[in-house]
């Protein structure tokens, strides 16, 4: 098969473009990808020269070399990862997050219609369901209820998507994933962040009262259920993926501290994320009885396992935090 990864140069993309060389040898993988601040081909170097993956540098907004990439590739399946993906940028900012994560789905749909694909897999988070009280799951049929600029432009993809299988038969199928961590995620998001200020021996800034519950996923099993859903998912169904791993912001903070035995005065409360949504918690019983995909690694296995790969790979992280990330930490932390 022939497999379009759009956004295969971040975070997600790149582990799911390395999870399927390794595990089919008959596929190809083309990742097409735009090379924003979150685009770092570094992530994927190590399969640079792969017979079998080739890399497009390209906008998904481009409908002329959307259409192009398709056809040129006798592309199959497209797994769509492409997008502006940090809440906190979507509130300095929305219109980059709604081009790429609105228009650029719409025009990928267009090209897909014209194509012959068996498969378009769009590539969704659970902060289209909006946030939960202390009780309670989201499922597949909670309705959806999009809080920060950057959920509200999921959710409107979402139904995107699911409008052009219902009006055209694209064969689509949306996951929805809760908070993933793991390897060559960028510095800007909570783990990541917290693991490199820890080992700089810089304020770890916890938002609010750090209360705040995410469910937290290892970013192999994102790509195994990815993969699940690749070979087995129903067409315009929507599947939820959840890691059974809620915890509290200040408990996995206290937690990398510990791991790297830094003391807990380096934890720094600060002004709450506008609109922070409080818990978000997965019922993933619909792909685990459906599909039999369950997350396997466990949190605590899952974060010391990540916060060793990021002592081990200072140079990967340095040169982002030394490049025109400090313009952004400047603005979002400074004097908060
Ligand atoms: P990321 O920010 O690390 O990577 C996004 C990638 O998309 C980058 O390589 C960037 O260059 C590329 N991109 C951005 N705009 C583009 C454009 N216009 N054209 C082509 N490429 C473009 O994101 P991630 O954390 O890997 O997330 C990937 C996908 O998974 C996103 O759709 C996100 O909404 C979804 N998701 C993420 C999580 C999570 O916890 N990170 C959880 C659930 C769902
Ligand atoms: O739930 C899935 C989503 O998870 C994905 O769709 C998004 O792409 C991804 O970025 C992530 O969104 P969150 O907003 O949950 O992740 P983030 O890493 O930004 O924040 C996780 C929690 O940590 C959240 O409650 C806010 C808090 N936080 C975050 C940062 C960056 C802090 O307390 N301090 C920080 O500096």
């Amino acid at each position: 098969m022939n497999i379009l990864v759009t956004g295969g140069a971040g975070f997600i993309g790149s582990n799911f473009i390395r999870y399927m060389l390794e595990r089919y040898p008959d596929d190809r993988m083309v990742n097409l990808d735009k090379l924003t601040y979150a685009g770092n081909l570094e992530n994927l170097k190590d399969v640079a020269a792969h017979p079998r993956y080739q890399f497009v540098h390209g906008d998904i907004c481009d409908a002329a070399m959307v259409q192009a990439s398709l056809k040129r590739n006798e592309i199959d399946i497209v797994v769509h990862f492409a997008a502006e993906s940090h809440v906190d940028r979507s509130i300095m900012g929305a219109s980059e997050c709604v081009r790429t994560n609105v228009l650029g789905t719409s025009v990928l749909l267009e090209a897909a219609k014209e194509s012959k694909l068996t498969k378009f897999i769009h590539v969704s988070t659970d902060e289209v369901y909006g946030s939960l009280g202390s009780e309670g799951r989201f499922s597949e049929s909670t309705p959806l209820h999009p809080n920060s600029p950057y959920a509200a432009s999921k959710a409107s993809a979402d139904l995107l998507v699911l409008a052009y299988h219902h009006t055209f038969g694209l064969p689509v199928v949306v996951t929805r994933c809760s908070n993933n961590y793991g390897p060559y995620q960028f510095p800007e998001k909570f783990i990541p962040l917290m693991i490199v200020n820890a080992l700089n021996d810089k304020p770890l800034p916890v938002y609010g009262d750090g209360s705040n519950v995410r469910d937290w996923i290892h970013v192999l099993d994102h790509c195994a259920a990815i993969d699940t859903v690749l070979h087995t998912g129903r067409i315009g169904s929507v599947y939820n993926i959840g890691g059974n791993s809620e915890r509290k912001n200040l408990d996995v903070a206290k937690r990398i501290l510990q791991s790297l035995a830094k003391p807990e005065s380096l934890l720094a409360f600060v002004k709450d994320r506008p609109g922070h949504d409080r818990r978000y918690a997965m019922d993933s019983s619909k792909i685990e009885d459906e599909l039999r995909w369950r997350p396997r690694m466990s949190f605590e296995e899952g974060l010391v396992e990540t916060i060793s790969w990021y002592q081990q790979h200072a140079d990967w992280w340095q040169r982002i935090v030394n490049g025109e990330y400090k313009d952004y930490y400047k603005a979002m932390y400074e004097g908060r």
